[in-house]
């Protein structure tokens, strides 16, 4: 099942997350409209605005693939509970998500929560509004 693969693979991400500062790791796979899952970890930095979310680190993983399409999303958080994407991650992930693109919310062991994307972000801006 993708799903279990996908934890696995955000596992390692939020194992390998850096982050001195919160402490707070985050790991993130996305599933893309290929089958291939791509991974983001948060890399912190000591000039704190300079840090980056992992959805935007997954998303350049998918982009620097050549993929632009997302049919699944799934972040690991930091704490027990519910882990969702900052408001502009959810403008991140907007880009490259469908109609009906899935999320995943999940602590270290196993899942919360699922959603639509839209969902998460209703009444979105996205490309098709230019
Ligand atoms: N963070 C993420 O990477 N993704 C989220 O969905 C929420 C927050 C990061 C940013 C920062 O490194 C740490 O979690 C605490 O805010």
């Amino acid at each position: 099942m993708m799903f279990d693969k996908m934890f696995k693979m955000a596992i390692k991400a939020h194992k390998n997350a850096y982050v001195p500062y919160s402490g707070f790791k985050v790991g993130v796979c996305l599933r893309s409209e290929n089958d291939n899952l791509y991974i983001g970890s948060n890399v912190e930095n000591a000039a704190y605005p300079q840090s980056q979310c992992a959805e935007a680190s997954a998303i350049g993983s998918l982009i620097s693939s050549g993929e632009k399409k997302i049919k699944e999303i799934l972040v690991i958080g930091g704490g027990k509970d519910l882990c969702t994407p900052c408001g502009g991650c959810r403008q991140r992930l907007n880009e490259f998500s469908s109609q009906d693109t899935i999320i995943y919310l999940c602590n270290s062991d196993g899942l919360l929560k699922t959603l639509k994307f839209t969902e998460l972000l209703p009444l979105s801006f996205g490309p098709e509004n230019l």
